[in-house]
């Protein structure tokens, strides 16, 4: 269904509340058709059936609203799938329930006192194991209000909520702020008290080291013994990958997380700062608590033209919206080492345009030009390409970048001088380049900008 998927999961939490409308009426049907057994009358019938109907109508709402709930969870399918098709046939049934007592005449339907109590007995029976299944399906706590538009976000959209509370790495906890939320959003919904996969509970410190039927979850330090890091670290088709049932796999970022928390000892209550992170997993946590993006918050643009956002989508960039009341973009091309982006779309969002990485595409110094003519950019990737200090002295026009990552280009010591010009500067990514990281400890930059 293509609703908006908030708003779908909000009516489909209501679900819950609507599937007792049919549970309640169709055993107050079945109630009044064992008196009309007994003492036969109209009135009673004439009650009977509108019990029937609105149990059908109900019971057509209870498997629309179960409908967008599915769509949002993490289910076991096949017991999704029974739950599905058994609240279907319920609501169907129930209606040819009803339209036997409406006469053969007018419906079609065999109305003879056998064929009605077959309907009604495989109605009750379809009930019970929808409910059954049902059961087995329902999650814990907060369940109803989670999603409701104004309500208060929690569990659901944990790494979103946690991510925003962390105002700067060197105040965050690693285990505290980083690894369980990726976790509740990656695992939880398969491994927590209601529904413990592999009998491993991924809710506590405690039971995530403990692990499961198989040993050991986490041995602090030990990668290579740590069943949980061998389960994420498998190929994608491996039947022991997690998460299973193709839910969607750690983002690469996610996954150097959890694995740099076993490295340094999978502690509970240890901050960042603490551990000392080097340069890569410095980026990957900066950009995981969203950090970078506060700087962009001051400006603002007004909305790029569609247009120009379709050329680029069509000449193979990815445009992200960073932030939607401030129109901001991210571009995105990565040309596995030979694919060449035409740079000249990107002039038809130059003023929404903050953040841009061109990766691994063969952009020569003969493009950067181009780029130093975006006048907003905050944050450019060029990693990978062949470029060299002639280009780096094209980019001295970006009076706003803050973050330059020229991780694996040509440069030399001799662009440091170009970059110390740039004004706003914060970050420089310069490993793996042809400046040897023993002259950048040496002070070679006078101004503390962060070199990593
Ligand atoms: C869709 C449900 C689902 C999700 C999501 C899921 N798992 Fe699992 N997990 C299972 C099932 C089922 C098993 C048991 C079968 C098996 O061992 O492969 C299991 C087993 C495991 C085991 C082995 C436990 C043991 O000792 O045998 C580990 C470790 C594990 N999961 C880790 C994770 C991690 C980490 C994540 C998140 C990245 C995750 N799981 C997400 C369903 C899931």
């Amino acid at each position: 269904m293509q609703l908006n998927p908030e708003l779908s999961l909000f009516i489909g939490r209501f679900h819950p509340l609507f599937v007792h409308l049919p549970i309640g009426l169709l055993t107050f049907a079945l109630v009044l058709q064992l008196v009309q057994w007994k003492r036969p009358a109209d009135r009673i019938q004439g009650i009977a059936s509108l019990l029937w109907l609105l149990a059908a109508l109900s019971g057509g709402l209870s498997v629309l609203t179960g409908w967008l709930l599915s769509d949002g969870g993490d289910y076991e399918p096949t017991t999704l799938r029974n739950h599905k098709l058994g609240g279907i046939a319920v609501a169907l049934l129930s209606f040819l329930v009803f339209l036997s007592f409406q006469g053969r005449k007018k419906t079609g339907v065999y109305a003879g006192i056998p064929f009605r109590l077959l309907l009604i007995v495989s109605a009750v029976a379809a009930m019970v194991l929808t409910g059954h299944w049902g059961g087995s399906l329902t999650h814990g706590a907060s369940y109803l209000t989670e999603y409701a538009p104004l309500g208060k976000k929690d569990t659901g959209s944990q790494a979103a909520t946690v991510n925003q509370v962390v105002r700067s790495l060197d105040s965050a906890y690693l285990f505290e702020d980083a690894v369980v939320p990726i976790l509740q959003a990656k695992c939880v919904s398969c491994h927590n008290a209601e529904k413990k996969k592999g009998d491993y509970l991924l809710t506590s410190h405690a039971a995530i080291l403990a692990g499961g039927k198989t040993g050991t979850g986490v041995v602090p330090g030990n990668l290579a013994t740590s069943e949980l890091y061998r389960r994420i670290s498998l190929p994608k088709e491996h039947k022991e990958f997690m998460p299973t049932d193709g839910k969607t796999p750690l983002s690469e970022e996610q996954k150097a997380i959890l694995e740099w928390w076993i490295e340094t000892g999978a502690h509970q209550q240890q901050r960042i700062s603490a551990l000392a992170p080097g340069p890569r997993i410095k980026e990957q946590l900066t950009s995981f608590f969203q950090l970078d993006r506060e700087s962009v918050a001051g400006y603002a643009a007004a909305p790029a033209d569609p247009a120009a956002i379709r050329k680029l989508l069509e000449k193979g960039f990815q445009v992200n919206l960073l932030t939607k009341t401030a129109h901001l973009l991210e571009v995105k091309f990565n040309g596995n080492g030979n694919e060449h982006p035409d740079l000249g779309a990107l002039a038809g969002i130059q003023d929404q345009l903050v953040w841009l990485q061109l990766e691994n595409c063969q952009l020569k110094d003969a493009s950067l030009p181009v780029l130093a003519a975006l006048p907003n950019l905050y944050k450019l990737n060029i990693n990978r390409n062949p470029v060299t200090d002639q280009g780096i002295a094209a980019l001295d026009a970006l009076k706003k970048l803050e973050y330059l990552n020229l991780y694996g280009t040509a440069i030399t010591p001799a662009a440091l001088p170009i970059l110390e010009k740039m004004p706003a500067l914060k970050k420089i990514y310069l490993w793996d380049t042809k400046i040897n990281p023993a002259l950048l400890d040496s002070n070679a930059l006078r101004s503390p900008k962060l070199i990593l």
